[in-house]
């Protein structure tokens, strides 16, 4: 306990020092949450992340989360010194869409229009026409049907078929997914609703359709956190990363938060619904970033990349605001 209070205090001396600010995902660690607030910094999901970034005036950014979320604050702000407690916070769907297949994807079906998720690498959002994320794929992707747009949707497959049933759009799908959300059984889950059949079941639409099928609330990390305020059940049953449980339990302390099964729950499974790349960044990394910055840390996004990516990224911050 003392150490991490002395890793607290050097950090917040550094971000003073540094004029940086921390900007943290829902998924990241209680503690790493907690001390954004404490900060003056903020903690949300990966598209207010990026609006956060976008508008505070802090020389430097420190992003808590994984690598594509540095990236798009560096091409959002390349005048900013973007950090990380480590640049190997991957993403399995990042890792499982490389820039030149997915080119070659694209590229056999030139009639559609690219529609990346944010969880990308900046060569991926560079081919593609727009970038969305998890809170407003939905209303993007409606609005390229109503346009009579033939989507190319990369590179989560079950957010792509989630949101091809909700709106009919004809859509070609990249088979990504996520670690973490990929695990939840809908078999388990459904065991879990015998045992609490007064509990809402809240789901990320990174989740198998199986899963999602069984929901009454499904969205971004926070529309869930939002669905757990409104819905009038004080029992939920949570499918995503168990960090969402932080902030969600402030939100509705009087409500008992119950995190969904996963299909190998305990030795098999791969992720046991955290991410494995949220859960590195720890407070001594986070010290280290800040305090050695240089190649371990900083974030870069070369020129012709930045000026490419950041046209679709705008068009969803345009269309956001
Ligand atoms: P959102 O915060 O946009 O819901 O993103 C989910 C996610 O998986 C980020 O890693
Ligand atoms: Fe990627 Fe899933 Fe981890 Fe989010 S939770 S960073 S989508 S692997």
């Amino acid at each position: 306990a003392d150490e991490k209070l002395a890793y607290k205090a050097k950090i917040q001396t550094l971000l003073k020092e540094k004029n940086a600010v921390l900007v943290a995902h829902y998924y990241t660690d209680p503690e790493i949450q907690a001390l954004a607030e404490e900060t003056g910094g903020f903690v949300g999901d990966s598209l207010e992340m990026a609006k956060f970034g976008n508008q505070h005036p802090a020389s430097t950014l420190v992003v808590c989360g994984v690598r594509f979320m540095g990236e798009s604050a560096k091409i959002l702000t390349p005048e900013k010194t973007v950090l990380m407690p480590t640049l190997e916070a991957e993403c399995s769907l990042d890792l499982g869409c490389p820039a030149d297949k997915f080119t070659e994807f694209c590229d056999a079906h030139p009639d559609h229009t690219v529609v990346v998720y944010a969880n990308t690498s900046a060569a991926v959002k560079a081919r593609a026409d727009w970038v969305v994320t998890s809170s407003i794929a939905l209303e993007i992707v409606e609005h390229l049907d109503s346009e009579d747009k033939k989507i190319i949707w990369g590179p989560d497959r079950h957010l792509g078929s989630y949101i091809q049933k909700q709106t009919g759009a004809e859509m070609l799908l990249w088979q990504g997914e996520c670690v973490v959300h990929d695990e939840f059984s809908a078999k388990a889950l459904r065991d879990m609703k015998h045992l609490h059949p007064d509990a809402a079941i809240l789901v990320h639409p990174e989740s198998p359709a199986s899963v999602v099928a069984l929901a009454d609330a499904v969205g971004s990390t926070s529309q869930l956190i939002k669905a757990a305020k409104t819905l009038p059940q004080t029992k939920l049953i949570v499918a995503t990363d168990k960090g969402i449980f932080f902030k969600m339990q402030q939100i509705v302390p009087e409500k008992e938060l119950i995190e969904a099964p996963t299909a190998g729950a305990g030795a098999t499974c791969r992720s046991c619904a955290h991410c494995p790349w949220m859960a590195m960044n720890g407070l001594k990394a986070i010290e280290a970033g800040l305090r050695e910055g240089g190649d371990l840390h900083e974030i870069f996004v070369d020129d012709e990349l930045r000026e490419k990516s950041l046209i679709p990224l705008n068009r969803m911050l345009d269309f956001a605001a």
